[in-house]
């Protein structure tokens, strides 16, 4: 009789046939600077992440070193009075991603990989990834220049990861031709491949300060959609990506083992706002054991097929394994 039970009968025997497994050199932590604050200020919407100040992204920055984590993705939170329809903070040298990247990188330098994202959303006063048309779309080639030169200005701080997140047509393609221009050949680009439009995303809304006018759904996929994907992500890596990420993770593990089959370059997945607040509001009703989802959330994500996870637990899970 086959007993598939003989393999599972002690910790050792356990660890011995385990087929996949997560490392914090695997692993990024998404981080948010906000500017003009004195305090960290608290997400409500995701509890234990913090709009971090100057101060406290370096600090988070160099935990992240110690704990052996691949890297931070910056995030920049304007004032909300510096907002407006073009996103005009993201291209000031002096805004607050702009400044995060530059004190990040002078205090980790090449021991954590300082990444940033390369999107307006976080800047527009209305929410979009890009600059509006009058009918309120946002216009793609126009969006994708100012993507080139946000992604230049912060490789000039000393971004050594770029990650375009907006899903505009030709985005990888004219970053890559503004960084080579400038020199900046080893900036690597770590391209949103298959960015679905997600309800999951909604706690990072109140993490950036915004809100959105309207919905994504002209340049972020539909859910429904697998094959979508994969045409993305080859346009992407034509275009000169070096990883490809897919987001959100837990709800989409389909299309990251499609991805991971399909492509030879490393693939990366996001572990996104909604995916870690539901874990930590059922958590917090003592209806799961806290640790032992997230450990199994970050499996399962590897286990599908990312070589690289983002996640809000990333810090914390490598702490905790030491
Ligand atoms: C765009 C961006 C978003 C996220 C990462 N980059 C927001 C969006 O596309 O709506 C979402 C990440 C998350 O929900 O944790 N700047």
């Amino acid at each position: 009789m086959n007993r598939p039970r003989r393999l599972r009968t002690s910790p050792a025997m356990r660890g011995m046939v385990s087929e996949n497994s997560v490392a914090a050199r695997q692993l990024v932590l998404p981080a948010f600077v906000a500017d003009g604050i004195d305090e960290a200020r608290p997400i409500s919407s995701m509890p234990g992440v913090v709009q971090h100040t100057m101060d406290g992204i370096k600090r988070a920055a160099t935990e992240c070193a110690e704990a052996g984590l691949a890297g931070i993705m910056l995030f920049g939170v304007p004032k909300p009075e510096d907002k407006d329809a073009t996103g005009s903070q993201a291209l000031a040298e002096d805004g607050i991603l702009n400044r995060a990247i530059r004190e990040v990188r002078a205090e980790v330098g090449d021991s954590l990989l300082v990444m940033s994202d390369v999107c307006l959303d976080e800047f527009t006063d209305h929410g979009h990834c890009g600059v509006l048309d009058p009918d309120g779309v946002v216009n793609n080639d126009v969006t994708v220049l100012l993507y080139a030169e946000m992604a230049r200005q912060h490789a000039e701080n000393g971004a050594h990861v770029v990650a375009p997140s907006g899903m505009m047509d030709s985005q990888v393609q004219a970053i890559r031709e503004q960084l080579d221009d400038a020199d900046h050949t080893d900036v690597a680009i770590m391209a949103y491949g298959a960015k679905y439009a997600s309800a999951f995303y909604g706690p990072f809304r109140e993490a950036v300060g915004s809100s959105l006018q309207g919905d994504r759904k002209t340049y972020q996929q539909d859910p429904a959609n697998s094959r979508e994907a994969l045409r993305e992500v080859f346009a992407d890596i034509e275009q000169g990506a070096d990883i490809v990420m897919v987001k959100p993770a837990l709800p989409y593990l389909d299309i990251l083992r499609q991805v991971r089959d399909a492509v030879d370059i490393p693939v990366a997945a996001y572990n996104v706002s909604g995916e870690y607040s539901m874990v930590e509001a059922a958590a917090a009703n003592g209806w799961l054991d806290r640790d032992r989802t997230i450990d199994e959330s970050l499996l399962a994500i590897r286990r599908a097929g990312a070589d690289i996870i983002l996640s809000y637990w990333a810090l914390e899970w490598a702490q905790r394994q030491r």
